[in-house]
């Protein structure tokens, strides 16, 4: 059973998880309007498995007892003067989203709700994986930093990225 502290606290993750699908959209309309389609398919990739994260605390939050909040969406930011600025604006984003996921873990752990606890171990994880990616692209942005030809690589090699829908739960 969810404490109020508990249940608001996942409604407001499932909140940041569909705003960080609104974020990613954004940027990948940043990265379509700078010619650089490979950069906007990986965002959109991205943007597709933000949906699938808000839609397990939803579906979380009705198996396990709790009650569904679905709270207002801000405007995420759309413009921004590189790549690399647009990568370090996700990275950041990334960062305080497992924050955010560390207090969630922290709360159970006050509830002793087990249940909450092994569900939040997946997103623990996934949050490793996910400022790896981000800061791995950052870093070879560094890289090819004012070399057009080694963006255009680039380019090229993030619009491989499929997206993979997660097993069912
Ligand atoms: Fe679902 Fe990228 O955090």
């Amino acid at each position: 059973m969810f404490s109020k502290e508990l249940q608001d606290a996942f409604n407001e993750q499932m909140k940041n998880e569909f705003f960080s699908a609104y974020l990613y959209m954004a940027i990948s309309g940043y990265f379509e309007a700078e010619d650089l389609p490979g950069f906007a398919s990986w965002m959109r990739v991205q943007a597709l498995e933000e949906m699938t994260h808000g839609e397990k605390f939803f579906h979380f939050l009705c198996e396990a007892g709790g009650r569904t909040n679905l709270l207002p969406i801000e405007g995420p930011k759309n413009d921004f003067k590189t790549p690399l600025e647009a990568f370090e604006f996700s990275l950041n984003h990334e960062q305080f989203v497992t924050a955010e996921i560390n207090k969630l873990m922290d709360l159970a752990n006050k509830d002793n709700n087990h249940a909450a606890k092994i569900f939040l171990q997946w997103f623990v994880t996934e949050q490793v994986e996910e400022e790896a990616s981000f800061g791995l692209i950052l870093k070879q942005l560094k890289r090819v930093e004012g070399d057009g030809r080694g963006l255009i690589m680039l380019d090229q090699e993030l619009g491989q990225r499929v997206f993979t829908p997660p097993a069912a739960a």
